[in-house]
């Protein structure tokens, strides 16, 4: 009753907007199992993101109870004669308001309370659950099976449609592929309001379609995750270089042993720049114990900027006499500092939850609610050590204001027919500027200079002709769109055409225009 009743409150609001007068109550035949709702708390809750640059304020909040919930909800948006938006909302950990929408009504899929918890499969290996399930909570259903997804974020307090809209990517990839290579199957509500299951061969062109997809092509109500054993420990080390390109050759060399038998591999390769002594202090860098002070300028950097490889070897208690022996024949290949070795070893959880550690470090000083200007990008590894001079050597400067990642991917794990955008060559870089900015009277770390510095970034690639696409990609035009997709555009733009032929899902990623047309009946 009460669901009815804001439902109706919601839809006069909707109506109020337009300024068009209309009868409410045939949508007053939508019910729902979960809850529509208007209330100022959930409608701020859903205007905002870890952006904090973007405000957008809905009409109304569905906190989903069912996918059916979510079905009826986009079939009402659908069959209304007016049209009204809907967006699906993660954990709202976007940065330029990618899930909200100002004309409609977010779904708001993590945090329900009435959807099915997530159901695991120890025959077959999968886990499959809600799509606002965050990955922290499906890692902790799955080692109740001694088992865990393959493929990882850096952060785990992110959602599965969140992730597996846009990649998912970490230490990883270049090993598994990113989760949207790790997925079997999916439950998807098409913007027509249908909700279909799709795989690799069933209704094949919808499972491709949302996998990378931008939140375009429908909302994501279940996934089935792979899984593996989980290992027991980690061992997790980080060196030094101040030889770029020895830095990078290193990378590739271990992003090359992706066929090799697991004990002659890493399980993960990532690493960071370091511009600025005082990083080393950073959330992501807690690792440089007092016990293990680093003095950069002890270390001859080339340039004043060193390169951090972070990599690890996973292993079960009961293997752990060998771990030493295999870790060692790894490191000896490698052409790193000497002496510039840090080892640290930790249960796999720990290792996997570690940046929410630094978060609640960062919030008991305040500094995690802040605007962050991010700014992510796939390079080409023909043009990284370009990008190298030019960028970390150049545009930065001395102070970056937050963790810079760079690892390297190799792009045939990646599922080509998904919607993802990747560089034309076999492997590519992410690099990440994962900024900060604080007023606090230092002119180098407000949101304008930062800004300033992204736009900066983005013009010396396309200055000297670096073919760097966006990862979590942010445009305001759709000929950027266009240029983003490249080759996959029609693809792109014909599958839009089918599966939401109104434009009606998640247009806070500002490629399509909604259709509006005030001046037909809402219904
Ligand atoms: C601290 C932090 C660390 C991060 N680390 C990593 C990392 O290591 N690797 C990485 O790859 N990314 C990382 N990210 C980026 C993150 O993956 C994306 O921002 C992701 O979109 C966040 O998930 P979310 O659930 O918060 O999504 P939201 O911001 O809520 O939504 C993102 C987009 O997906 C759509 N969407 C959300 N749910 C669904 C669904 N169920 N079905 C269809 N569409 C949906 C929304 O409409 C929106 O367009 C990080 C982000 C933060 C803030
Ligand atoms: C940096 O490393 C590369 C590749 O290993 C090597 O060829 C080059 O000589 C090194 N440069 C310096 C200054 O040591
Ligand atoms: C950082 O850069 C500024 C301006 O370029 C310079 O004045 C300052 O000395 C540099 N600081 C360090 C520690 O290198």
């Amino acid at each position: 009753m009460a669901t009815r009743f804001l439902l109706a409150f919601a839809i006069c609001r909707l109506i109020v907007t337009v300024g068009l007068t209309l009868d409410p109550t045939e949508l007053l035949r939508l019910e729902v199992e979960g809850v529509l709702s208007v209330e100022p708390a959930d409608l701020g809750a859903a205007s905002r993101d870890f952006g904090g640059m973007q405000n957008a304020e809905p009409l109304a909040v569905l906190h989903p109870g069912s996918a059916e919930d979510v079905a009826r909800l986009i079939k009402a948006a659908y069959e209304s004669g007016q049209g009204f938006t809907v967006s699906a909302r993660g954990h709202g950990h976007s940065i330029k308001g990618q899930a909200t929408t100002a004309n409609g009504v977010v779904v708001q899929m993590s945090g329900s309370t009435k959807v099915a918890p997530p159901r695991v499969s120890e025959k077959f290996m999968y886990v499959d659950v809600w799509g606002g399930e965050l990955w922290v909570d499906v890692l902790s259903s799955t080692l109740k099976y001694g088992l865990a997804p393959k493929s990882w974020t850096d952060y785990l307090y992110l959602s599965v449609g969140g992730t597996l809209s846009n990649a998912g990517i970490s230490g990883q990839a270049f090993n598994h592929g990113p989760q949207i290579s790790n997925i079997y199957e999916l439950d998807v509500v098409t913007g027509k309001g249908e909700l279909l299951t799709c795989t690799p061969k069933q209704n094949s062109e919808l499972y491709h379609a949302v996998l990378g997809g931008l939140g375009q092509f429908g909302i994501i109500t279940r996934a089935r995750i792979a899984l593996e054993k989980a290992p027991h420990r980690v061992r997790w080390i980080r060196v030094l270089y101040s030889n770029f390109s020895a830095f990078t050759q290193d990378q590739e060399y271990l992003i090359s042993l992706h066929g090799q038998p697991a004990t002659k591999k890493f399980d993960y390769v990532e690493g960071f720049v370091i511009v600025d002594e005082g990083l080393i202090n950073n959330w992501r860098s807690s690792f440089f114990s007092p016990g293990n002070p680093v003095k950069i300028s002890s270390l001859n950097a080339d340039g004043g900027v060193l390169y951090c490889l972070e990599i690890t070897k996973n292993y079960q208690e009961s293997n752990s006499n060998a771990i030493d022996e295999e870790v060692g024949a790894l490191l000896k290949k490698l052409n790193f500092i000497p002496s510039s070795e840090f080892t640290t070893d930790l249960p796999y959880v720990d290792f996997l939850d570690r940046v929410h550690k630094a978060e609640l470090k960062l919030q008991s000083k305040n500094l995690w609610d802040v605007p962050h200007p991010w700014l992510n990008l796939f390079v080409p590894k023909s043009r990284i050590g370009d990008f190298d001079k030019g960028v970390f050597k150049g545009i930065l400067g001395n102070k970056t204001s937050g963790p810079i990642l760079i690892y390297p991917m190799n792009k045939k794990k990646w599922v080509a027919k998904s919607s993802t955008v990747t560089p034309d060559e076999d492997i590519f870089y992410l690099v990440a500027f994962l900024r900060s900015a604080l007023d606090n009277g230092d002119e180098t770390r407000t949101l304008n200079h930062l800004t300033n510095q992204n736009n900066r970034i983005l013009r010396f690639c396309s200055d000297a002709g670096i073919k760097a696409k966006q990862y979590l990609p942010h445009y305001t035009t759709q000929q950027q769109w266009m240029d983003h997709f490249g080759d996959k555009w029609t693809l792109f733009s014909k599958r839009k055409l089918e599966f939401d032929p109104k434009n009606i899902l998640a247009t806070g990623q500002r490629i399509f225009t909604p259709f509006f047309n005030p001046s037909a009946p809402l219904l």
